[in-house]
């Protein structure tokens, strides 16, 4: 079995054990025990969150006092303690729908993008496919997110990988690629982790 097969299953079978619905929580554990992206209380949305793997950790990390809002395109199974949208990234009216879902008044501490399309296996496609989506989590960052609060970003490395860096720049004060050990290391994905988001 290659090297990179077995850890695929080592996150899997840890996944199973751990009650997680996905192995991609781990991603986000160990993005968030590097960068110290989310705390106690947060207030946390994710866009691309089915089947719900990063929500559960999420919900853990930010214990009852906080807030848990999750997006897909697709249903996932209800988790106690956490709310959940139905819609597209793409929709204009999604900031406003996220800002009256969160309460008058209030914004997110953490925005979380997770987001693949349905991939053809032509990578120029599916690299500007996934960009595009994630351009849209970062229009939607910019109004929903509170001055100061972090961001995670997946993205597909490829040509547009640099303009997208640029506009991160722009908006937080520290932006960092990473890509944690359970990403696997044949998968051209990176996280782009931004901390200290500059209204
Ligand atoms: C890799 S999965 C996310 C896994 C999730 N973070 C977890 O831990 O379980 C990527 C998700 O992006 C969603 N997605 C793709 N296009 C989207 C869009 N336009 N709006 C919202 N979600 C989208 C897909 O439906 C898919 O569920």
């Amino acid at each position: 079995m290659r090297l990179t097969q077995a850890r695929k299953d080592q996150y899997r079978k840890l996944a199973k054990q751990k009650g997680y619905r996905s192995r991609a929580a781990f991603k986000l554990l160990q993005l968030n025990k590097s960068y110290k992206i989310i705390k106690k209380s947060d207030r946390v949305v994710e866009f691309g969150c089915a089947p719900g793997g990063w929500i559960q950790v999420v919900s853990q990390l930010v214990g009852q006092s906080g807030f848990v809002l999750g997006l897909d395109l697709k249903d996932i199974s209800p988790l106690p303690g956490t709310k959940f949208i139905k819609g597209s990234i793409e929709d204009p009216q999604l900031p406003q729908i996220l800002l009256q879902t969160i309460g008058p008044g209030d914004k997110f501490d953490v925005v979380l993008s997770d987001m693949s399309p349905n991939v053809s296996g032509i990578w120029e496609i599916d690299h500007e496919r996934q960009i595009s989506l994630t351009k849209h989590a970062l229009h939607a960052s910019n109004k929903i997110l509170e001055s100061g609060g972090n961001a995670v970003y997946k993205i597909f490395q490829g040509a547009s990988t640099q303009s997208f860096m640029d506009e991160l720049v722009e908006q937080f004060t520290l932006v960092k690629l990473s890509k944690p050990p359970a990403s696997r290391q044949e998968s051209s994905e990176l996280y782009v982790v931004c901390l200290g988001f500059k209204e």
